[in-house]
């Protein structure tokens, strides 16, 4: 595993890290979940700026500043919503972990925390989502050197079971 990986039960919006990523909605104006949390931890200054950014397609990820929160920066990317795995729904959630990671790059960022995308009212099967983003975090840090640590934020016990699994040598 790579030593720059750390997996972590955490609620995201605690992360003091460059960047946290958001598991939005195309619409960008908030919603439940860790989208909810990160939005009233961040405060109304970021839908103030969401609304600014005419939506984000799926499988992409766009970035605003994080307001209140204590990382400065917040990526929002929308995952896709599970519909069986025949509608390419796999390449759009690896898309989402490989955009933010080369925004980070571009950014030149050191940190980044993600959520598990997808696995919660997107309905996204958990150990299959967790093998797309374990295999595009490795990915990108290889392309990304710069990059000193991601953080899998693990909101619940079968994501952190599910990237526990993967990261046994
Ligand atoms: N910190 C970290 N992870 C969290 C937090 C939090 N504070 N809150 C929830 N999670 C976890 C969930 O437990 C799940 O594992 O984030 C993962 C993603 O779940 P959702 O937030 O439901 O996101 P997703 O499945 O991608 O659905 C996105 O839900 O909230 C709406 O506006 C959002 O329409 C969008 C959709």
């Amino acid at each position: 595993m790579d030593p720059r990986i750390e997996l972590l039960k955490a609620d995201i919006t605690t992360l003091k890290v460059n960047a946290i990523v958001n598991a939005a909605n195309q619409g960008l104006l908030g919603g439940g979940g860790v989208d909810g949390a990160i939005h009233r931890a961040a405060g109304p200054g970021l839908l103030e700026e969401c609304r600014k950014m005419g939506g984000c397609a799926t499988g992409d990820c766009k970035a605003t500043k994080g307001y209140l929160l204590p990382a400065r920066w917040v990526f929002h990317a929308v995952g896709p919503v599970w519909e069986g795995g025949g509608r390419g729904e796999d390449g759009l959630l690896a898309s989402c972990y490989r955009k933010a990671l080369d925004l980070a790059g571009q950014m030149s960022l050191q940190t980044i925390a993600f959520p598990a995308i997808s696995c919660g009212v997107y309905h996204f099967p958990i150990p299959r989502a967790c093998a797309i983003a374990w295999k595009e975090i490795q990915k990108g840090l290889s392309r990304n050197p710069q990059l000193e640590k991601v953080i899998l934020a693990c909101f619940e016990d079968e994501v952190y079971e599910a990237y526990r699994r993967l990261a046994r040598p």
